[in-house]
């Protein structure tokens, strides 16, 4: 989209309040950018760029394959406008009237406070969740005021979901993880490219929230991520969550199945890759949903040069076979509100859980041959209800079980197991702001839910702060997270703003975390006897090595 030369009128399709005034330009390598100017109130100005190619479309043979860099242009390109997301297998109703989707979507937004080609300042990389199938980086879901006023540049991603971004037929043929690749091409064009916005290559930060925490995990795992950041931090999904395709091969004949029947694992990978890569974009994204979208994951690659990610997730982290980057990691105090629906949908869980017991297993715990899930599942229900309890006596404890199980006790490991081999700090976000007060709770329970911290972080205009206390708490947030994309410590010295707490990271043998809440408040692990339990199954009951915890 090579802009003609004329006024800027984009703020209005873009539903801005601000007006644009300047005309920003930055040159790189690649060409010309034309920016917009926008304002805050506590900003005097920012600068927006947004729509910018970092890969070439992933179209036609391009599908399913590793994303090649960005082509060069001439003329002056718009990046006033958003650009198509990636086509998703779920509209997420946090991310309400989703713009334009298509497979053309390699692009990023940048955000800087100033355009100062010597102002070196960190910059933040934000990777969306949305479960791998949904969700894009746009500025109606991501302002990134709150942080801009730290004196920091911002930038969002879109990344392939779904097929595009992870089918795999487990050989070389298809890959897998091309999501993941998107997402590393786009550091790497920050690498080359983000000095001309003023930002400094050293200081890079990554940051995202549930998948988009678990990618900003697997970074530090990969070898082809490192150098490309030197801090990391994971909100609610880290690279041990649960969320790993360990067969997708069976999931990617199933896909061609639900198109041609007759297709069978007697064809070989090759002529399902060329039989998918024919069909049309809509064909696939009807024919995965079909299938199962939790079947969308990052997968175990065979060995390739083009491989992301080739060895189990845990035993890299265990082993310190990692990138060194400092690591911030934690959770919201009620993860699972942000999954079961309400009360009753949440008794009905209970009642599930107390009818079999073998349902408290985790899925990817992968039991060794022989082993009773019945009576794994009774140890993890005595932890949790005691011997004599029910779940369906105890709503608290059924979500604290799905919290823990879904999010927490991957959040608690991956710190102490970071905390061996690099600083990791652990967080709790348990506070009960407009966005909490917006679902269900139960009452001695957390209040926050998955994803409730996300508009503390950006400015989400599809969830509006309200009230002082929200505006503590996103000043706060923004503060920390800032801090320690600066100089990667969250509490470098005393600031009122944050209540002159310092947040000391983990060690192997003190599992302390910062509670973010209507104060913040250092305290010990609340979770000494359940993850006592979880430990134990793991070690007693897992095979080895371990890939997700
Ligand atoms: C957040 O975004 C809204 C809508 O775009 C805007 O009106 C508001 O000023 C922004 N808040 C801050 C602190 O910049
Ligand atoms: C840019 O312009 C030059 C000179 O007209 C031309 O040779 C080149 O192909 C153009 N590149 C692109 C990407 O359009
Ligand atoms: C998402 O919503 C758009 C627009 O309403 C619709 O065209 C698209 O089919 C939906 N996608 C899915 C996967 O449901
Ligand atoms: C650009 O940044 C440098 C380094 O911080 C600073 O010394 C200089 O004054 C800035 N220039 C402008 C025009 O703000
Ligand atoms: C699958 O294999 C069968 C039997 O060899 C063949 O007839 C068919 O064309 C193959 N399907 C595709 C899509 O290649
Ligand atoms: C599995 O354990 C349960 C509970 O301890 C027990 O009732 C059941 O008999 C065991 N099943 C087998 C096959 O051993
Ligand atoms: C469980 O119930 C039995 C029978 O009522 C009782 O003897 C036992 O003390 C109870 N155990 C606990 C831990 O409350």
């Amino acid at each position: 989209m090579i802009l003609p030369n004329m006024p800027v009128l984009c703020c209005l399709l873009l539903g801005l309040a601000s007006v644009a005034f300047a005309d920003p330009i930055v040159s790189i390598p690649n060409g010309e950018l034309q920016g917009l100017q926008l304002q805050s109130p506590e900003l005097n100005e920012f600068y927006a760029f947004l729509g910018v190619p970092y890969g070439q479309p992933p179209i036609g043979d391009l599908r399913f394959e590793s994303p090649q860099p960005a082509l060069p242009w001439n003329g002056t390109l718009d990046a006033t406008q958003e650009r198509d997301g990636c086509l998703p297998l779920s509209n997420y109703s946090f991310y309400p009237n989703p713009g334009p989707k298509s497979e053309d979507c390699l692009y990023l937004n940048i955000y800087t406070p100033q355009l100062n080609q010597s102002a070196n300042l960190p910059v933040m990389f934000w990777i969306f969740g949305g479960g791998f199938v949904g969700g894009s980086k746009d500025y109606r879901y991501f302002g990134p005021q709150f942080l801009l006023v730290n004196d920091v540049i911002v930038v969002t991603i879109n990344h392939r979901l779904g097929p595009f971004g992870f089918l795999s037929t487990a050989d070389n043929v298809i890959l897998g993880n091309m999501g993941l690749k998107d997402q590393n091409l786009a550091l790497q064009w920050v690498q080359s490219n983000i000095k001309y916005f003023g930002g400094d290559p050293q200081k890079v930060t990554v940051f995202g929230e549930s998948s988009g925490g678990q990618s900003t995990g697997l970074h530090i795992l990969s070898k082809k991520s490192r150098g490309l950041f030197r801090a990391a931090i994971c909100q609610s999904g880290c690279s041990i969550t649960d969320g790993f395709q360990p067969d997708p091969k069976t999931y990617a004949y199933a896909v061609a199945q639900q198109i041609d029947e007759t297709i069978t694992e007697k064809n070989s990978s090759l002529e399902l890759k060329n039989f998918l890569l024919k069909q049309p974009a809509e064909t696939l994204v009807i024919a995965a949903k079909a299938v199962g979208t939790s079947g969308i994951r990052p997968v175990l690659e065979v060995e390739d040069d083009e491989a992301f990610l080739t060895q189990p997730f845990y035993a890299l982290v265990e082993a310190g076979d990692i990138n060194p980057v400092a690591l911030i990691v934690g959770a919201t105090s009620e993860e699972a509100l942000g999954f079961i629906g309400n009360e009753d949908q949440l008794a009905g869980v209970a009642e599930g859980y107390d009818e079999d017991w073998s349902t408290l297993v985790p899925r990817h715990l992968r039991p060794i041959e022989g082993s009773n899930l019945t009576e794994i599942g009774e140890l993890i229900k005595n932890t949790y209800v005691g011997v004599n309890g029910t779940f369906a006596d105890d709503l608290v404890a059924t979500l604290e079980y799905y919290s823990d199980n879904i999010n927490v006790k991957a959040a608690i490991k991956m710190a102490q197991l970071h905390s061996a081999f690099n600083p990791a700090y652990l967080f709790q976000f348990s506070f009960y702001g407009s966005k909490a007060q917006g679902h269900y709770n139960i009452e001695g329970g957390g209040k926050a839910g998955h994803f409730d911290d996300v508009p503390y972080v950006f400015n989400m205009t599809t969830y509006p702060l309200v009230t002082d206390a929200d505006d503590l708490c996103r000043k706060q947030i923004s503060r920390l997270w800032t801090n320690f994309a600066k100089t990667l410590n969250p509490t470098p010295a005393g600031d009122e703003l944050l209540q002159n707490v310092i947040w000391s990271p983990v060690t192997p043998d003190n599992i302390q975390y910062l509670d973010i809440d209507d104060t913040l408040e250092v305290k010990p692990n609340r979770k000494v006897k359940e993850y006592a339990t979880w430990n134990y199954v793991y070690d007693t009951y897992a095979t080895k090595p371990i890939i997700t915890f």
